[in-house]
């Protein structure tokens, strides 16, 4: 339903919505229902592109660099831009950041030489990716995150502006719900939303740019989109600043011997943006920590995904990248000036997984089922059917944990082999013992105490296995796998931020990276008065939010200083 707000055309959908709790992923239900959406936006992807269709929507530039005066626009003498990637997932992750991104002042102290850095909001907010989880629809959109921003900033005049970039998730109703929300051009509370497509080329003031690409299900740029850009990009004049958002961090992902995942950006750098053009600053969601590279003429890579989904670790991160070069000439080296969550807490945070994968709602289920269907196996009468019937599940455990290591070469299933098999060893004494134990009774009494006798035994001590390979798979770098299950099974919403940007009326880029070390529960606290029965809430018990730097402001300069000695890109 939609109301009118006093301004005039402004509508507002139904505030009614669900706060929801953060994504358990390891939960029997989020993994069941995941399966086919994945699969199916697979399909989406292959035979019904979204972005052709979206083609029809007529977009150009978005001009955000004046003041909207229709009459005589001035070009603005500086301006502030919010930038957030992988929210909407818990509701007090999600609001918490939402409270901070709509006070209209934040200041954050400052880590060198005491005092304060005053920002303001950013008239703009672009959101990089993921800003529903697990999967998109309409009602999700509105629990994880029309709801939760509108109910932190139902109103203002005269209004910010919103773009978005779709993540996976976004991807995986195949891009309709996030068309509606973010391509309607209808208002989020106090962010009006402004563009008609999934990417965005944005002029902003002083001879910058920002750029969105949608590179769907991180594989390829459409032909409707290309021409888009290569439009963009005759507007651009030699000089010019970008700032490039992807959906992904594929310059890490290269550096982690994936060079396919850096591919369609690198052919969107050196066939799309122009060769006059200054490419300043790449941003990116996706992995959800804070990680900046820095090239040598101060070209920064960030990826800034620490919107309130799970925290991801750092400690993996590589040092230094090599970036593909143009021919004949040398790799361009970006180096890593910072992380969040620093290495040595990211490690530290790994140990919390033996509790939390307890609560993933009915995740003790699945082991329990595999060590009582092995009891109930191996302590049938004929020892022919007992072996068989054991050795079958047993082939299914390691199987299946083999398939969960997800190893692509022979040499590398030994971490799933190990896993498995210490599953049969432990499911194969936990029957023994109840065998033993039962000997004498009749059935179908002695089948049922191994079933479920074992089954608990594979709750409590097969989860904390599993638990415990997560651990062991993350530590061995020779063999590490399941790094993103291990901190999925966490699910810690804790470590959250964004990034907060300002173009200078002198024209350089100031980049303030703000943390939040400690996400804020709230609580309902009536209703705001305008727009009629948005909810209000308010922080349950103890501080507010309380934001501050990863690391001093990074100030980028639109030209580089030493473009010759980068080499060219
Ligand atoms: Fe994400």
């Amino acid at each position: 339903m939609k109301r009118a707000l006093p301004t005039e055309g402004r509508t507002i959908d139904d505030d009614c919505f669900e706060p929801r709790p953060r994504v358990r992923w390891l939960a029997p239900s989020v993994l069941a229902r995941t399966v086919m959406p994945v699969l199916l936006s697979g399909l989406f992807a292959k035979f019904g592109d979204r972005r052709e269709v979206e083609a029809v929507l007529e977009q150009s530039v978005i001009d955000v660099s004046t003041d909207g005066d229709p009459a005589s626009p001035q070009e603005l003498e500086e301006m502030w831009i919010d930038y957030l990637a992988d929210t909407g997932d818990g509701f007090s992750a999600t609001a918490t950041l939402a409270s901070v991104l709509a006070r209209k002042t934040l200041d954050v102290p400052a880590l060198e030489g005491g005092g304060v850095h005053a920002t303001r909001a950013g008239s703009l907010l672009v959101l990089g990716g993921d800003q529903v989880y697990p999967f998109a629809s309409p009602e999700d959109y509105t629990d994880r995150f029309t709801g939760p921003f509108r109910a932190m900033l139902p109103y203002e005049e005269p209004g910010r502006k919103i773009v978005a970039l779709p993540g996976n998730h976004d991807w995986y109703d195949g891009l309709t719900a996030f068309l509606q929300v973010f391509c309607g051009r209808d208002w989020i509370g106090g962010w009006k939303a402004v563009q008609r497509r999934s990417y965005f080329a944005l002029k902003l003031p002083k001879r910058w740019w920002l750029w969105g690409i949608d590179i769907q299900l991180d594989t390829y740029i459409d032909h409707p989109q290309i021409e888009y850009f290569k439009k963009a990009a005759a507007e651009v004049k030699p000089g010019d600043g970008i700032i490039l958002c992807w959906a992904v961090p594929s310059w890490v992902h290269l550096g982690e011997a994936k060079a396919q995942a850096y591919a369609t950006l690198d052919f969107f750098q050196r066939r799309i943006v122009p060769n006059h053009a200054n490419l300043r600053v790449s941003l990116t969601g996706d992995s959800h920590h804070y990680a900046r590279y820095e090239g040598p003429t101060r070209e920064q890579k960030i990826t800034a995904g620490i919107g309130g989904a799970f925290t991801a670790p750092t400690h993996h991160l590589p040092d230094k990248l090599l970036l593909p070069p143009n021919e004949g000439s040398e790799p361009i080296t970006f180096t890593r000036r910072c992380e969040y969550p620093t290495c040595p807490d990211s490690k530290a945070l790994r140990s919390g997984v033996l509790s939390a994968i307890y609560q993933n709602d009915g995740f003790p289920v699945l082991p329990g089922l595999a060590y009582g269907a092995m009891a109930l196996a191996v302590t049938g009468r004929s020892k022919v059917t007992s072996w068989v019937a054991g050795s079958a599940i047993g082939g299914l455990l390691v199987g299946g944990c083999v398939v969960f290591s997800q190893s692509e070469k022979v040499r590398e299933c030994l971490p799933g082999i190990l896993h498995g098999s210490a599953h049969v060893a432990a499911s194969l004494a936990a029957a023994g013992v109840l065998r033993r134990a039962t000997s004498g009774w009749r059935e179908p009494r002695r089948a049922a105490t191994a079933f479920f006798g074992a089954g608990l035994v594979g709750a409590a001590a097969g989860s904390a296995l599993f638990a415990a390979y997560l651990v062991a798979a993350d530590r061995k770098d020779t063999y590490r796998r399941n790094t993103n299950e291990l901190y999925a099974a966490m699910a810690l919403e804790d470590n959250v931020g964004f990034l907060r940007l300002h173009i200078r009326p002198d024209g350089d880029l100031d980049i303030y990276p703000i943390k939040i070390d400690e996400v804020v529960r709230w609580e309902r606290d009536g209703c705001w008065d305008h727009p009629p029965k948005a909810p209000k809430f308010k922080v349950r018990a103890g501080p507010g939010p309380k934001p501050e730097l990863i690391e001093s402001p990074i100030t980028v300069t639109r030209e580089p200083a030493a473009k010759a000695e980068a080499g060219q890109r």
